[in-house]
């Protein structure tokens, strides 16, 4: 398994990886982009190349490329590399040993095992099956979703607990202790991710009681609707191939739509696009038509869903219906009406102002106003210049209103193009030091070896035993030996040095590494000096003759 790991990491390129999800700007060594791990506005996410790690100088989360995608797609270590020798062609054997299994990976097994058994309780239960096959729906259309069945909850406690998955099944949000399902007497939609493995699951009541009608695992890293488009599994393949994608808002209108051969359709879960979602989207087209319900909810959502998808350079259709939702209808009309309906459905601008006109919008100073500035709004955020210079035009026509004047909506408001700069610090010769002999001792072997003794005394990170016997031991450099340390305060310090210095390409001669261990020296015996000053106040006798000792001899090696 390490000759796959160590040949995996030799072919796999940091860079090109998180480009897919961060945009990257070149910056002297590094890469520079916004962390896609905390919400910031001014990039502080360094990958190196060179030393194959990222870091974000300002949420601290770093690694090298499998820990990004594991951290970023919450992935185990085990899935990444699988996923990535197959990608590779690198051979690989994982041995079936449990121990080599992470705590994901066991969650893993338990969300497959109940997926499976919620579909066997489908099969033994009439009346769920009876409501989907009145749905419409066929054994293969259950089949493909995966539907299945969360019985009562005496019936899934007992089964949780012959198979002995009390312990873990707490771990999904799904279950109390004692295994009270959050789910019963459900019809149950699994939920995958993007790559096919389950996440969760939504359970919908079938029959009208006041319970609410879809109840979803609860929000944790590994679900998220914001993050989650349902039925991108099924789906991707089909958007590639047709480059373009449809959005609906709901399991059933997705389903309705894939089980009729309209297979580029992924579903919302009752709520707006994100920039999560719009990403997701991208990597796979630039076109996205979105078939929302027709109800207010359903328009308020295509409102909302809009600038995600233009600030992620995707071209936005909007698809209207007289109908409730698409599930609906299907019910009444084939699919090829749908599919002319997408087929024509009209770019978002044309969709808005078709709208406002019929809402009288040109009749009326104040609607019309309005409608333009809304109209702004949104076109501001268009990043394809063609589509937004012909709607410059477009509403100025239609609306009578001059260009200047939308110009001036359309101006940016005035964004002060900061860029933030890495420093090292000199105002403190000692940091300076202490972070200079920290870089060496990470990326040069040579240089470890032949300092690290006449060091440990000096750096304060090298005072901790297991850092200290780290260094002695291991011959790894860069980032695998920063993996091998578990202080995660001390891992980010070195993770943060190798950025910094690789970003200035600064090379270090022996000369002024002796320079380096003179500062560090002569900083150790002041801090003892005042060390000694303090415990003079408080000591008498022996004690206080052997402090005064010392302190001449070190007053006269600062000298
Ligand atoms: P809808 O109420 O439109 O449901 O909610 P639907 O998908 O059309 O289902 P049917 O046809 O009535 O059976 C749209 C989506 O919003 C989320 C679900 O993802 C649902 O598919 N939702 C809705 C919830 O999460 N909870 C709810 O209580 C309702
Ligand atoms: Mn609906």
């Amino acid at each position: 398994m390490n000759e796959t790991i160590s040949r995996l990491k030799h072919e796999w390129d940091i860079v090109t990886e998180i480009k897919k999800v961060v945009q990257l700007t070149k910056r002297g060594q590094n890469f520079v982009g916004l962390c896609p791990f905390h919400s910031e506005k001014t990039p502080s996410f360094y990958v190196s190349p060179g030393k194959k790690i990222f870091h974000c100088f300002g949420c601290g989360e770093n690694g090298d490329v499998i820990s990004f995608v594991m951290k970023h797609d919450h992935l185990s270590f085990k899935e990444v590399v699988l996923e990535k020798a197959k990608e590779f062609n690198i051979p690989h054997q994982f041995s079936q040993n449990e121990s080599e299994s992470s705590s994901l990976d066991k969650l893993r097994a338990f969300l497959n095992s109940l997926q499976l058994q919620y579909v066997h309780w489908l099969k033994q239960n009439q009346d769920p099956m009876a409501y989907l096959q009145d749905r419409g729906l066929s054994n293969a259309d259950m089949a493909m979703f995966g539907l299945g069945y969360a019985p009562e909850s005496r019936v899934q406690q007992a089964w949780l607990k012959d198979n002995g998955w009390l312990e873990i099944c707490k771990d999904t949000g799904l279950f109390k202790d004692d295994g009270y399902p959050l789910l019963q007497q459900r019809l149950i939609f699994p939920i995958h991710n993007s790559r096919g493995i389950i996440v969760g699951f939504s359970g919908r009541i079938i029959n009208d009681s006041q319970l609410a009608k879809y109840i979803n695992s609860p929000e944790s890293a590994v679900f998220s609707k914001k993050k989650i488009l349902y039925a991108t599994h099924l789906a991707k393949s089909a958007i590639k191939n047709a480059q373009s994608c449809v959005v609906v808002e709901g399991y059933m209108d997705a389903i309705s739509m894939h089980k009729r051969g309209i297979n580029n359709v992924v579903g919302v879960m009752g709520t707006a696009l994100t920039d999560g979602h719009a990403k997701e989207l991208a990597k796979y087209t630039d076109n996205v038509t979105l078939l929302f319900d027709s109800d207010k909810a359903g328009q308020a959502a295509i409102v909302k869903s809009l600038d995600a998808l233009l600030l992620n350079n995707l071209v936005v259709r909007v698809a209207s219906i007289n109908e409730k939702d698409p599930a609906d209808f299907l019910e009444k009309n084939n699919s090829d009406v749908l599919n002319s309906v997408l087929d024509t459905a009209p770019i978002y601008m044309d969709f808005f102002i078709h709208k406002l006109i019929e809402s009288g919008a040109l009749d009326d100073p104040q609607k019309k106003s309005k409608g333009v500035m809304f109209l702004c709004e949104h076109l501001s955020k268009e990043k394809n210049k063609v589509i937004k210079d012909d709607y410059k035009r477009i509403i100025s026509d239609k609306f009578s209103v001059s260009i200047n004047v939308i110009e001036s909506y359309l101006a940016p408001k005035s964004s002060s193009g900061y860029q933030p700069k890495i420093e090292i610090k000199t105002n403190s010769k000692f940091k300076k030091a202490e972070e200079v002999v920290g870089y060496l001792l990470v990326t040069d072997l040579e240089f470890r070896r032949k300092n690290l003794n006449d060091l440990q005394d000096l750096i304060p990170f090298l005072s901790v035993k297991e850092i200290f016997k780290q260094f002695e031991k291991s011959d790894a450099i860069d980032y695998e030996i920063i993996n091998e340390i578990r202080d995660s305060e001390i891992r980010n310090f070195l993770v943060s040095l190798i950025i910094k210095f690789t970003e200035l390409n600064i090379s270090f001669k022996q000369t002024e590494m002796e320079e380096y261990k003179q500062i560090l020296n002569q900083t150790k015996v002041e801090s003892r000096i005042a060390e000694i000053r303090s415990l003079l106040a408080d000591v008498q006798g022996n004690q206080e003759k052997e402090l005064l000792i010392e302190l001449s001899r070190l007053i006269k090696k600062i000298k």
